[in-house]
């Protein structure tokens, strides 16, 4: 295959300017980085979590209780814990979705706990208990907060509640110790101190299973919720956004609810959720063809036009941008029939395919890090994009898990701005031919120690790559790891967990150039000193 993939990355002030090459190694792509202009700051926060009372996602996932066999630190299955201290995972979603804006927080405190009704229960198979036991509640989530060190992130009840029932929450959480009666029950409850937690979602998917709402209708109740917010710390607020994924990307909600925002305080993170719907096609999550391949990642990149669109359209009301994206809910959503046992309603293989989708995502979000605020992958355990599979005894990483690590030193990183490839990679997917970025690319710089993240979508080729430092740059200690495996099926299973894992990978410094091929189907990362 002939391709000539330039990736020019650049500031402005080069934009528009290939540098010729002086270099030995033939590169069909080349990446200019501009070192002098870092851009915005990464949040840590894109690199977050989402976990439901779904399914087998918090029991069986998370919490294995206390009495298990299973090794559990105060019934949170230690390996999960382990495992997401090693990503350094940044933040949790938490207790849905769907089954945020049917939850009620006392249910889930105290000693005696009720067992009530679960919104996914009658998604369940026919003859499944799936009462909600509530054994699971606001306690047990700050504790498996703490022992990961991630911040939480709570969604809130506006489906079925009320703003009091609300405001109670936050101060039963968030009051100091020995204020409010509010903060004594928790106390009582073996909590002195207070959790602190800073970021509340107002609702979930308010338009649809979060109360099927007109925007108006819900700017008004965010107004009502937010109003008399108790603000023990200071909070970061987020409203209920768009259905990104919907064929028109669902603009209208944006609007709407923006319209009916004008002259009050607007909020602070506005929620877009984007899965990669492959739910009305045949595609399988464990097993398709090349056109499927190419499907899925197509699909998936479609992301990045639809932050663009929703941003101009904020932007509008907002011209200023205090408002930022939070996409806590992102992932490839395959249709049911896969599931690890038929309980686990959502959950379904995860293979190298998926792993590439990963990677085009961060890139994505990295690339529009002045944008996002938050992100959190749907979900984190035994539910759609999973980093894990868990079930009873065993345990096992997806080959997402391993991109998430790789990632990992984006994480508050200055971005150094990279325009993906002009050369496009001709496919054929589901609807025919189609065209697909030859490679997909970001980059970050912490003081000396520059990242760069790149993908390979192709099952073809791979691709020779120079990423070039402008302006005399010298790298040092140039280090390499890829994610791939030739079978572009392939997956990480209980009883072959390593399967697809990051490889070390050489990575040659020429001059002020770094030069590796990129393996088709794969996921790199290059690490180096700036000199
Ligand atoms: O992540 C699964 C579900 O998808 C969530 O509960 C809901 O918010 C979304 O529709």
């Amino acid at each position: 295959m002939n391709r000539r993939t330039f990736l020019k990355t650049t500031t402005a002030a080069t934009l528009g300017t290939i540098a010729a090459s002086n270099f030995s190694f033939a590169a069909d792509a080349e990446i200019e980085l501009t070192l002098g202009e870092p851009g915005a700051v990464i949040s840590p926060h894109i690199y977050g979590h989402f976990i439901e009372h779904l399914g087998g996602v918090i029991y069986d996932g998370v919490w294995v209780g206390r009495n298990s066999k299973i090794s559990n630190i105060d019934g949170i299955r230690k390996q999960f814990v382990d495992d997401m201290k090693r990503i350094g995972a940044p933040n949790l979603r938490w207790p849905g979705g769907c089954f945020a804006d049917g939850y009620h927080w006392r249910d889930g405190i105290g000693k005696s706990r009720p067992r009530t009704y679960n919104f996914w229960q009658s998604r369940m198979p026919k003859g499944t208990d799936a009462t909600e036991p509530n054994q699971f509640g606001i306690h047990e989530f700050m504790n498996l907060c703490r022992l990961i060190g991630a911040e939480p992130y709570v969604a809130a009840n506006v489906g079925s509640s009320t703003p009091q029932e609300f405001h109670d929450w936050v101060s039963y959480c968030n009051a100091p110790a020995g204020t409010l009666s509010l903060a004594d029950e928790r106390a009582t409850n073996g909590d002195k101190q207070p959790f602190n937690i800073r970021y509340w979602g107002v609702g979930n998917e308010s338009w649809g299973c979060g109360g099927t709402m007109r925007p108006q209708e819900y700017a008004t109740l965010y107004r009502k919720w937010t109003t008399q917010f108790p603000a023990y710390v200071q909070p970061f607020l987020v409203a209920t956004g768009p259905r990104g994924h919907s064929a028109d990307g669902d603009i209208g909600w944006t609007t709407g609810f923006f319209e009916n925002m004008r002259g009050y305080q607007p909020p602070d993170g506005f929620s877009v959720h984007y899965y990669t719907d492959l739910r009305p096609t045949q595609i399988k999550a464990a097993d398709f063809n090349a056109a499927e391949w190419y499907e899925v990642l197509l699909r998936g990149i479609r992301l990045e036009k639809v932050l663009q669109d929703h941003w101009n359209e904020i932007g509008k009301f907002d011209p200023a941008h205090r408002t930022k994206f939070v996409v806590d809910e992102w992932g490839v959503w395959y249709k049911p029939g896969e599931e690890l046992q038929p309980s686990y309603i959502l959950s379904e293989p995860i293979t190298l395919r998926d792993a590439i989708h990963t990677g085009l995502t961060f890139d994505i979000f990295n690339r529009h890090a002045e944008k996002i605020a938050m992100a959190n992958v749907a979900q984190t355990v035994n539910c759609i994009h999973s980093l894990f599979l868990a079930q009873g005894d065993k345990f096992v990483r997806t080959p997402a898990y391993y991109v998430f690590e790789m990632y990992r030193a984006h994480m508050g990183a200055k971005q150094v701005p990279v325009e993906n490839p002009a050369k496009d990679l001709k496919v054929t997917a589901l609807g025919g031919p189609a065209a697909l970025p030859g490679l997909s690319a970001s980059a970050s710089i912490r003081e000396s120690k520059l990242t760069v993240t790149i993908t390979n979508p192709s099952l073809d080729a791979s691709v020779p790559v120079r990423v070039r430092l402008a302006n005399g740059a010298n790298a040092r200690e140039a280090k390499g790891v890829v994610l791939t495996h030739q079978d572009m099926r392939a997956t990480n299973t209980f009883t072959k967990p390593d399967q697809v894992k990051p490889t070390p990978y050489p990575v040659k410094i020429e001059g002020n150039a770094l030069a590796l091929t990129m393996p088709k189907q794969s996921v790199g990362l290059i690490q180096c000193e700036i000199g």
